[in-house]
């Protein structure tokens, strides 16, 4: 049975060593910020950090995972403070925020490596298709997530996460039936 680490977590996948490994983070292991999109390598949505390289798990299979150490979008930072994070969360960038987790993966791949990332670069590392258009404003905060991963500048600190269930729904006086009702 393949074994390989996820998110720092020695994990042994119970399933068919030909099992891509997108659906064993999906479904094995409720990892689900990994996207399933295209399922051909095209769109770059189920992209994860196998030993430092940007690969499409939906084209990889757990036997080629075997032994490797595997970062999701949820092992990237708990708080959402890794620099492409805070970068795409500064400029707006997501839309309807489906290719995200595939994109920051990748970028986050490659300001490991590049200090001063160039458009074409950029464009060549992330191949990822955004049905949102996105680009020109990606471009720029990879650029800007690049020059703060190597300290040469600071993002501001993105939102607090997760949601306070005390401040988002509170008691109220009970409801009168005809006006819940449209009477
Ligand atoms: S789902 Fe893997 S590249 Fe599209
Ligand atoms: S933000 Fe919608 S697909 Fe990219």
């Amino acid at each position: 049975m393949p074994k390989l680490t996820v998110n720092n977590e020695a994990i042994e996948y119970r399933m068919d060593p030909r099992t891509p490994l997108l659906w064993a983070l999906r479904d094995a292991s409720n990892l689900t910020g990994t996207k399933y999109g295209c399922g051909t390598g095209s769109c770059g949505a189920c992209i994860v950090d196998v030993d430092g390289k940007a690969v499409k798990s939906c084209r990889f299979t757990l036997e080629q995972a075997e032994g490797t150490f595997v970062t999701t979008i949820e092992g990237l930072s708990r708080e959402r403070s890794h620099p492409v994070q805070l970068a795409l969360i500064d400029a707006n960038v997501p839309q309807c925020g489906y290719c995200i987790p595939g994109i920051t993966m990748a970028a986050a791949v490659l300001i490991k490596r590049e200090r001063a990332p160039s458009e074409e670069a950029i464009a060549a590392a992330i191949d990822n298709i955004c049905r949102c258009g996105i680009y020109p404003r990606l471009i720029d905060a990879i650029q800007r997530a690049a020059r703060a991963m190597h300290g040469d500048e600071r993002l501001p600190a993105g939102p607090r996460t997760g949601i306070d269930p005390r401040e988002a729904a509170r008691s109220v006086p009970a409801l009168d039936p005809d006006h819940a009702a449209g009477r």
